[in-house]
């Protein structure tokens, strides 16, 4: 039987539970010896769904990874700034992460990760999740194989939904730089990183353009009020926080993002909550200053050309890419999980893959096949090495999102690669 591999996790927030629910399902493939949360409510739930004992569970992860406890690896879900701290004190203690994105904030946090792991001989698995996802692993096999010939161009989309923007981004925890970082590296370094590992080339310059647009007090509707439930456009505003919560609530629902707000609620409790939570704030009337609308150009080795295109103002979520070869093209739409290939003047197919018969749960099916790899990966057992994120490989994708964001600031100035 294979060995069970022991683990610890620090931040038992949202991110978590979809971590939660993988260990849950294999129980004799993992079991958690250690927990970390600030906050005590979540620390006891969790403590209590994995029978973790009260000596083993800490409110900060600094003193769950000093507390000597024996563990192969840790599961890092804190926000995004203490990411950096949590991490290089887990790999000091011993243990192979499994980290949250982004890995850290600055050029100088990502090496010095980088360079505790290589030094300390541990594994860093960053949770880019898409590169475990069928589509894209279908997208990467046909790129590979070389039937479209060599990829010259490639025009990426993402589909932010209006609703997941005034969610997360305007109201919710990524909504500042200074408190989390740039919509480019919080959202997008999962597209800097699938764009890389697909075109399977270095990256040597960038530019970027993107601004906060809407979410902004010069947009409020005239007469609005600061919080929907008291706002005369309660129920006909796009964004309102009846709309997105407490009508979700009355229809049934109380997954994410409900669940951000209030944890199993009700109509009542969820009303209650938004009178004074930051999620019951008008839109235009928040502390948020991340960019709603951003593209990014990417100039890579061997001449191929780069585009890609953030933008919340959509109806629909999921990301979209073409990429155009000297033999052939791909067009695919993940959120139909559609990809068609055309070979110019041979063939043309249309795959639809959600019929290839995989798991398509979780981001597509990522979040589940990521966790096994980091459990293989673990137990020295064979993985899915064509997507596995290496350490260097995801440092490269957040120093482009950093020069990303460095040039969309000083107006979309070329930065070139090296000094990175
Ligand atoms: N890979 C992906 O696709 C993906 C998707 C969503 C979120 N994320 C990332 O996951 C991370 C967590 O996001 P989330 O939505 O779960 O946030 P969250 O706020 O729901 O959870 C973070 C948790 O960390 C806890 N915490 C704060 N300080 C702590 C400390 N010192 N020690 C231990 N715990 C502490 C908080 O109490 C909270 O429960 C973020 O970095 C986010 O960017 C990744």
């Amino acid at each position: 039987m294979a060995k069970q591999i022991k683990l610890l996790a620090a931040g038992l927030g949202s991110r978590w539970g979809v971590y939660a629910d993988y260990i849950a399902r294999h129980p004799e493939d993992i079991k958690v010896v250690g927990l970390a949360d600030a906050d005590p409510k979540r620390l006891e739930a969790a403590a209590h769904s994995f029978g973790v004992p009260e000596t083993a569970c800490y409110t900060d992860a600094l003193d769950l990874f000093g507390a000597g406890i024996e563990a192969d690896g840790a599961i890092i879900c804190t926000m995004d700034a203490l990411h950096y701290p949590h991490s290089i004190a887990a790999m000091q203690a011993g243990y192979h992460l499994m980290l949250e994105k982004p890995a850290a904030l600055t050029e100088e946090q990502c090496r010095a990760i980088r360079d505790t792991a290589q030094r300390l001989g541990r594994h860093v698995v960053v949770c880019h999740v898409l590169r475990y996802t069928p589509f894209y692993q279908k997208i990467k096999d046909i790129i590979d194989s070389g039937v479209i010939g060599e990829v010259c161009t490639v025009q990426a989309m993402e589909r932010v939904e209006y609703w997941h923007m005034a969610h997360a981004y305007v109201r919710g925890n990524w909504r500042r730089a200074d408190t989390s970082c740039p919509m480019i590296l919080a959202k997008s370094c999962h597209d800097t990183d699938i764009l890389l590992w697909l075109c399977g080339k270095k990256c040597k310059a960038v530019s970027s353009f993107g601004s906060l647009k809407h979410f902004r007090p010069e947009n409020q509707p005239e007469g609005a009020a600061d919080r929907c439930l008291e706002c005369k456009y309660v129920d006909t505003c796009p964004y309102s926080a009846k709309h997105q919560y407490i009508d979700r609530v009355a229809g049934g629902y109380t997954g994410w993002p409900v669940d951000v707000v209030k944890k199993n609620p009700t109509v009542q409790s969820i009303t209650d909550v938004l009178k004074t939570s930051p999620y019951g704030k008008c839109v235009y009337r928040c502390d948020n200053d991340v960019v709603d609308h951003q593209i990014l150009n990417m100039w890579l080795e061997d001449d191929v050309a780069v585009s890609f295109v953030m933008s919340s103002f959509n109806s629909k979520s999921g990301r979209t890419i073409k990429v155009l070869g000297t033999l052939g093209d791909i067009e695919a739409d993940m959120g139909k999980n559609e990809i068609e290939c055309t070979v110019f003047g041979k063939s043309h197919e249309v795959i639809d893959v959600s019929k290839l018969g995989l798991d398509l749960g979780g981001h597509g099916g990522g979040d589940d096949r990521l966790f096994a790899d980091f459990v293989a990966l673990l137990r020295g057992e064979p993985v899915n090495s064509k997507s596995l994120t290496s350490i260097e490989r995801s440092m490269e994708s957040h120093f482009v999102s950093l020069a990303a964001e460095r040039s969309r600031v000083a107006g979309g100035q070329v930065i070139n690669m090296s000094e990175y």
